[in-house]
């Protein structure tokens, strides 16, 4: 068995390590996560070792991209569980797990705000999300100054913005979107499946096949709008308590689209109970 990784928790001493590989001409790649970690977070850390020397998997629940009203204090931390994972993989060489006043300390007044895929969707529902992503996400890109980072596309749109982000201010990163790693039942694996209770799991598992099943009316020729109604619906019905959007979108920008004209997304967020899931599927 491979032992746990070791934690840094400074950004002094993550240049220090990162110095030390570079001097050896290391490809350093970086997987950022809030920890507890599932397999989902597994297959990016598979991703990135693919295409660096070494591989750094960020921790860090990032009050930032939480609202007072949401899961920041109950969200699952696990940093030693998670480092004994990401020990038994073996892929992982440094786990970079800051504290909240590391990263943001007395007197941070910074803020990033990208346009383009940021707009609507998650936005509409949660306005605060994507400039916390950003500022975490950059101060983590500007700390490791990986060569190659590596996100899940179960957060499209968080992707693209990144993507956007890191175009725009013109940093040498690639940015690479790992496939989604779902359950047996084809739930999408996410640490905020913990908070779900026997009936709503059960529930939970509808999102996918609810997507699956409004894929095929399209290529059977529904329109879109159609569909996105349909889709809500049958959401509804699979137990969900409320949709805040089912949306066939433009897959390169998220844009609204009037036909299938171009590769599509399909996106939907939902309550079951009193957690929130997102999902998405290529159309
Ligand atoms: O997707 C996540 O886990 C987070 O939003 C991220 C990218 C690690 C930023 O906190």
């Amino acid at each position: 068995m491979n032992p746990a990784p070791q934690i840094v928790t400074t950004v002094a001493e993550l240049h220090h390590r990162i110095a030390a590989y570079r001097q050896d001409d290391a490809r350093v790649g970086l997987v950022p996560t809030m920890g507890a970690l599932h397999a989902g977070h597994l297959s990016l850390v598979t991703e990135t070792q693919n295409r660096a020397d070494v591989v750094i998997v960020s921790i860090f629940v990032n009050p930032a991209q939480f609202a007072p009203h949401e899961d920041f204090e109950r969200y699952p931390r696990a940093l030693m569980a998670d480092a004994e994972k990401l020990g038994l993989d073996g892929e992982t060489d440094l786990i970079f797990a800051p504290s909240v006043g590391e990263m943001y300390p007395p007197g941070f007044s910074t803020c990033v705000e990208v346009g383009g895929p940021s707009r609507g969707l998650e936005t509409d529902i949660r306005p605060h999300f994507f400039s916390g992503v950003a500022i975490v996400v950059l101060k983590l890109l500007l700390a490791a100054m990986p060569d190659v980072a590596t996100f899940g596309e179960k957060d499209y749109q968080q992707l693209l913005v990144i993507r956007r982000m890191v175009a725009d201010l013109g940093l040498n990163i690639e940015i690479v979107g790992a496939p989604i790693i779902r359950e047996p039942d084809g739930l999408a694996m996410s640490s905020r499946n913990a908070y779900l209770s026997h009936d709503e799991r059960r529930i939970a598992g509808q999102m996918n096949v609810v997507l699956k099943g409004l894929i095929a009316e399209l290529r059977d020729g529904k329109t879109i709008t159609a569909v996105e109604e349909t889709g809500k619906r049958a959401l509804l019905q699979a137990g969900f308590s409320s949709v805040d959007y089912l949306a066939v979108r433009n897959a390169e920008d998220l844009s609204p689209l009037a036909s299938l004209d171009r590769p599509a997304r399909v996106l939907a967020a939902a309550t079951v109970g009193t957690t929130r899931l997102i999902d998405n599927m290529a159309v």
